[in-house]
């Protein structure tokens, strides 16, 4: 894994939307994985802001995302389709039937896993799909224990996990208990991968990425198996990896 190593969120956000645009620029017909949570919040800015200054276009692009609630309405506003569209797709040219989220209001759950799964066999693969990671080292809805020989599924939320996400809910009662996910196999078929970690509550998942085993106990784990992946995490994620010595790259300015 590469690591580039920035001061803050702001640098982090900056430095990966300057990689996506680039993927835009150079293919226009790309396929763009994409997460939701706060992480990638600066880069979506970032990418807005540049679509207005700089007109990069994403009408040939195709988007696919990690993952959605099951039970909340697109018309939602916790819905992971509201914020992406809030975020991102409404600001910029992209068509609509062009990017992909999975549907966790299907009648029939495990139909919408196969869709899912053959929606991403017909894109061509993703040029490029970026992650946060959670407290616990999930990717995706991908939480500890998931098979990483998984595709797209049903996952039942840890308390962790709907802790964290509770922030951004009225209540704790209100967070999903279950999530319909992109499995850690196809995230691994992604040609490059972009891992984004900022804040010392992501320092303890950081350091399990760099410093631990692979272990299904430690989804973001399997990463370190691919031949492509970016990592661009901030001081603060960073600092525990760095006290344990198992981060040893020379800070890098891009
Ligand atoms: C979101 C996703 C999750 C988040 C992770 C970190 O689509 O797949 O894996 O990336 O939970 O969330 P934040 O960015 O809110 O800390």
């Amino acid at each position: 894994m590469k690591l580039n190593q920035v001061q803050n969120y702001d640098e982090m956000s900056r430095q990966a939307a300057s990689i996506l645009i680039s993927q835009v620029r150079q293919n226009p017909s790309s396929t763009l994985g994409l997460a939701t949570g706060g992480t990638p919040l600066g880069i979506y800015a970032c990418m807005v802001a540049d679509h207005r200054e700089n007109a990069t276009s994403y009408a040939q692009v195709s988007t696919v995302n990690l993952d959605e609630y099951v039970g909340l309405k697109e018309s939602d506003s916790q819905s992971y389709h509201f914020y992406m569209q809030r975020n991102l797709f409404s600001h910029i040219d992209i068509p609509r039937d062009a990017t992909h989220i999975p549907n966790g209001m299907s009648p029939d759950l495990l139909a919408e896993c196969r869709r899912y799964d053959d929606l991403l066999n017909s894109l061509n693969g993703v040029d490029i799909q970026l992650l946060g990671i959670g407290a616990n080292g999930h990717i995706g809805f991908n939480e500890p224990g998931t098979s990483f020989q998984a595709r797209t599924h049903i996952v039942e939320l840890t308390e962790t996990t709907r802790a964290a996400n509770g922030r951004y809910f009225p209540s704790l009662q209100d967070v999903p208990h279950k999530a319909i996910t992109m499995g850690i196999a196809s995230i691994m078929e992604s040609r490059h991968i972009l891992l984004l970690a900022s804040g010392t509550n992501k320092a303890e998942a950081v350091y399990a990425l760099f410093c631990d085993e692979v272990s299904e106990q430690n989804p973001s784990s399997i990463l370190k198996k691919h031949a492509n992946v970016t990592v661009i995490a901030d001081e603060a994620a960073l600092i525990l990896a760095k006290q344990k010595g198992c981060v040893e790259h020379p800070r890098k300015t891009s």
